[in-house]
């Protein structure tokens, strides 16, 4: 039997991936509603196990796994016997036994690695303490749509926590050729060896600077994410001190291109990683880029199985 084709991160696409999963969205998008639209997952079922909360992931599959003809099945971890110590080995192989795909989102990576290594279906990471490549597929497809492509020098500018969406930007510049420049605080810069990797695959340009106003200047995609993430709840107190002036305000989108958009994945603490006039503003695309998360996992899962 012939290897699954999993999801862990961005790389397992390769940059030609990319380009054919988001012109499938586009495709997609285009025949949402309309009777011409594919069902290639009919008579088939998708498990989504959810370790963490989960808005846009959970409601964009749920709702795409149905758009393609299939039967999603929302799994809190908690109401799993994984909640309660089961092996993810033992949980991966019964799983495998009905359903057609995996959408996990959990804590640690290695917990993704060794579920894709005993499954027997395709598994997607729906986020990772270390990446989040769903929703690069969804900011990536703002940008080639508001940019007309993804190559050409585009600057994308990064502020605040080297965290997983991070890291899934960092693979994305490797693999596409972008110009990323990540500005964080001490102690909170991506992992070294993620963007020694990525800057090895040779096409992007990678740099990780302090200051925000760096990162931002010529930017033509200003992002950002919260000084928390799931997990991290119980520093939010001292990550608040450690991340201030990294919010992306007015006077640091001043910095960016002319025609610089923000992106942001949600959810956001105005005030705190953005200031309420920068994601509610002209330049925000952040409620285009939600929905992007349906058309693009739609295609993913087409890819995924086959
Ligand atoms: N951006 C994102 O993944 O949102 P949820 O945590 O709501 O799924
Ligand atoms: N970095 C955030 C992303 C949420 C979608 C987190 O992991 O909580």
């Amino acid at each position: 039997m012939s290897r699954p084709r999993h999801f862990l991160t961005l790389e397992a696409l390769g940059a030609e991936g990319i380009e054919r999963v988001l012109a499938r969205a586009v495709e997609l998008s285009r025949l949402r509603g309309s009777a011409d639209h594919p069902k290639p997952l009919a008579g088939k079922s998708v498990a989504l196990v959810m370790e963490k909360a989960s808005t846009r992931t959970r409601v964009s599959f749920e709702v795409g796994i149905v758009e393609l003809g299939g039967h999603p099945l929302a799994l809190a971890g908690r109401d799993l016997q994984i909640g309660r110590g089961e092996p993810i080995e033992d949980t991966a192989r019964v799983l495998s036994r009905y359903v057609h795909a995996i959408v996990h989102r959990t804590f640690a990576h290695a917990t993704l690695e060794r579920l894709a290594a005993f499954a027997a279906v395709p598994v997607v990471n729906a986020l990772s303490d270390s990446h989040h490549p769903c929703q690069l597929l969804a900011d990536l497809a703002i940008v080639r749509r508001e940019h007309g492509s993804l190559g050409g020098g585009l600057r994308v500018a990064w502020i605040g926590d080297g965290n997983n969406v991070a890291a899934s930007w960092i693979e994305a510049a490797g693999l596409l050729g972008l110009e990323l420049r990540l500005a964080c605080p001490e102690g909170h810069e991506p992992s070294r060896e993620l963007v020694a990797r990525a800057r090895g695959w040779g096409r992007g340009k990678i740099e990780v600077v302090r200051d925000p106003a760096e990162a931002a200047r010529g930017a033509h995609v200003v992002t950002t994410d919260v000084w928390a993430s799931m997990g991290q709840e119980g520093e939010a107190d001292a990550r608040r001190r450690v991340f201030a002036g990294y919010t992306v305000d007015d006077a640091l989108m001043e910095q960016a291109s002319a025609d610089a958009i923000f992106l942001h994945c949600l959810p956001a603490h105005r005030g705190e990683e953005v200031a309420a006039s920068v994601i509610d503003g002209p330049r925000s695309r952040v409620w285009d880029e939600a929905e992007e998360r349906l058309h693009t996992q739609k295609a993913l899962l087409e890819w995924v199985t086959g």
